[in-house]
């Protein structure tokens, strides 16, 4: 099939797109960089330059790439958060850009792709932390969302919901939104690299485990992540999944593991009012009451299961 993708050079698209030429799609890439576009062709696609906030642009780059399918892999989350940008995650630019590539962004895209007929969209939306905190610890698409999550993550809450309501209901194609784990592996936050945004302040001791640390995460490896996109390309029918690991843990156990896998020393424990006080409200609930996700309905659907099962193997051999 022709695809089409908006975001080819970010952390997914790099793992996306070779195994979408691997399965023998033909790749369209996109970037708004004119130096990125050798990058796109090492991967294997042929690359297009657009900004994805202008609809006249993005309009054109589709047009020329006629896809069958178009996977939206557009955010703004390269770089460092602020320590007061971290206690307030909707005030930060990365937060603001990345709503409009949410929002503004997927309109364009989703009109780009009802004009030239393609017949499936595929985006990327975040799984973790918006589940009611209700209920156990691991939850299905099927649960609901958090009704009135933290003041710190309303904006950035309400720029996922704006994106899968308008993907997955399209009435000229099938959508899908793929609600992904926190990524780990290689051009992650949680790789091996230095300068790894997650990984850095482990390595510090400036990540600690907050309270009893009894909120539940689920991760995905980006190979995995991108194999389950590659496979949302091909079949499931349209709405919402969760793309994540077999293993939704507790912050108390999987945190340890992962600095142990970095060469850190293990997290310092702080108790909850501290963890307020210090990283804000936010950060405390995703530390304490956060829910992990179910991957069944991704296996059933797309007929994909994570290579990586469990975080436990993958932190100790695919961080590098
Ligand atoms: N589920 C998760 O845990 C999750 C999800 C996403 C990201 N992250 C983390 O966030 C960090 C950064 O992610 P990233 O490497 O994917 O980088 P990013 O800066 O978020 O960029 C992602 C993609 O969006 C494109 N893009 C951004 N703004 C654009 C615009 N205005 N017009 C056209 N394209 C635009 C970029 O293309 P160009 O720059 O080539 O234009 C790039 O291909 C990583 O540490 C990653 O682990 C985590």
């Amino acid at each position: 099939m022709k695809v089409f993708v908006a975001g080819a050079t970010g952390v997914l698209g790099r793992a996306l797109v070779p195994q979408l030429v691997a399965r023998g799609h033909e790749v369209v890439g996109m970037t708004r960089s004119a130096s990125k576009q050798d990058l796109v062709r090492s991967l294997g696609a042929r690359p297009v330059v657009a900004h994805a906030l202008d609809p006249d642009a993005v309009a054109q780059a589709v047009a020329s790439a006629e896809p069958e399918v178009i996977v939206h892999q557009l955010t703004a989350l390269s770089g460092k958060m602020s320590i007061r940008e971290a206690r307030h995650p909707d005030h930060s630019s990365m937060a603001k850009m990345t709503n409009r590539l949410r929002t503004e962004a997927t309109d364009h895209l989703l009109a780009a792709g009802r004009a030239v007929g393609a017949r499936r969209f595929v985006a990327q939306s975040f799984g973790a932390f918006r589940f009611a905190r209700t209920g156990g610890p691991v939850q299905t698409e099927a649960d609901p969302l958090d009704p009135n999550p933290p003041a710190a993550l309303r904006t950035v809450q309400a720029g996922y919901l704006y994106l899968e309501r308008a993907v997955t209901t399209i009435e000229w194609g099938e959508g899908l939104a793929l609600r992904y784990g926190g990524f780990y592996g290689p051009g992650t936050a949680i790789s091996l690299a230095p300068d790894a945004v997650m990984a850095a302040p482990i390595r510090k001791r400036r990540f600690p485990i907050v309270g009893d640390g009894g909120g539940v995460w689920s991760h995905i490896h980006i190979e995995d992540a991108a194999a389950a996109t590659a496979a949302a390309v091909e079949r499931g029918q349209p709405g919402v999944y969760y793309i994540v690991d077999d293993d939704p843990a507790p912050v108390r156990e999987w945190l340890p593991l992962l600095a142990s896998a970095l060469d850190a020393k293990p997290p310092r424990r702080v108790p909850r009012w501290l963890g307020r006080l210090a990283a804000g409200e936010a950060a405390t609930v995703l530390m304490t009451e956060a829910r992990g996700a179910s991957n069944a309905k991704a296996k059933r659907e797309l007929g994909w299961q994570p290579a990586y099962a469990s975080w436990r193997q993958g932190f100790a051999q695919g961080l590098g």
